[in-house]
């Protein structure tokens, strides 16, 4: 069997993920891709670290079931619980994880005030707390967990007056021109990032994750020989937990419109 050939592996606690897989197929559209989102178990922000060490290891095993050639995990909870033990589990395997793009949003200006937005656990864990430890002297480094967040975009709340007065509430004690940037730090969340624009207002800049992850996995692909040599435009499955096809839906529709 050709590994080159397999398909890459891509998974989130539910329809966030796509917003990396986008990236992943703007960048190598020739590449097939299996897409899981474990909207069964959405959200994970909220759950213990077991328990969400427990569904990473799951939704990881359920694509090895389709031979892929590498895991993106594209979920920052998911990647500061439990990328090790992926790492560990898949050792022959290029696993590629997520973080809040703080690099980009640190270098804008001399001493910048970012606001990170992300979920209870990304936030807690340790991973995320080293990487605030790098950036630390170079600005001011707010943090801010969105929960509920999550679940209104996998409910298809990507617009309307119900997502924006939680927004208007999230962000209430940051009035306008009180931050630089704003790092999105949780992959459901490029999907409401015109309303979060609107709310803050134009003159703060908003950062993901989404493009560094892809351009990562391109370059793990390429230092490991497993870059598909396939001319054209590769397969997309996209798959989910959730029964009755409804999630399914908003995956593609994010993929395909949004
Ligand atoms: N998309 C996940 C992330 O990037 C959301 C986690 C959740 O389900 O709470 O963190």
């Amino acid at each position: 069997m050709d590994k080159r050939k397999c398909p890459i592996g891509v998974f989130d606690s539910g329809v966030g993920g796509i917003s990396v897989l986008r990236e992943l197929a703007a960048l190598m559209p020739n590449e097939d891709y299996v897409y899981y989102g474990d909207s069964a178990h959405a959200p994970y922000g909220t759950k213990t670290l077991e328990e969400v060490q427990r569904l990473t290891l799951a939704d990881a095993a359920f694509l090895e079931t389709y031979q892929v050639k590498a895991l993106v995990v594209a979920c920052n909870t998911a990647t500061s619980a439990a990328v090790g033990l992926l790492r560990e589990k898949y050792a022959d395997m290029p696993v590629i994880g997520i973080e809040p793009a703080l690099k980009p949003a640190m270098s804008v200006k001399v001493h910048p005030r970012v606001l990170v937005l992300a979920t209870p656990m990304t936030l807690r864990e340790e991973k995320f707390r080293q990487l605030m430890r790098r950036y630390e002297t170079e600005g001011e480094i707010l943090t801010l967990p969105a929960p509920g967040l999550v679940e209104l975009v996998e409910a298809g709340e990507l617009s309307g007056e119900k997502l924006e007065g939680y927004l208007r509430e999230l962000f209430a004690a940051y009035p306008a021109g009180e931050l630089d940037c704003v790092v999105l730090g949780c992959t459901h969340y490029p999907f409401v990032r015109q309303t979060v624009q609107r709310v803050l207002g134009k003159r703060v800049m908003i950062f993901d994750g989404g493009a560094g992850t892809a351009r990562e996995t391109k370059r793990r692909l390429r230092e490991t020989g497993l870059l598909n040599p396939q001319q054209g435009k590769g397969a997309v499955t996209l798959l989910s937990s959730s029964e009755g096809g409804a999630m399914v839906a908003l995956e593609r529709m994010l993929f395909e419109k949004y």
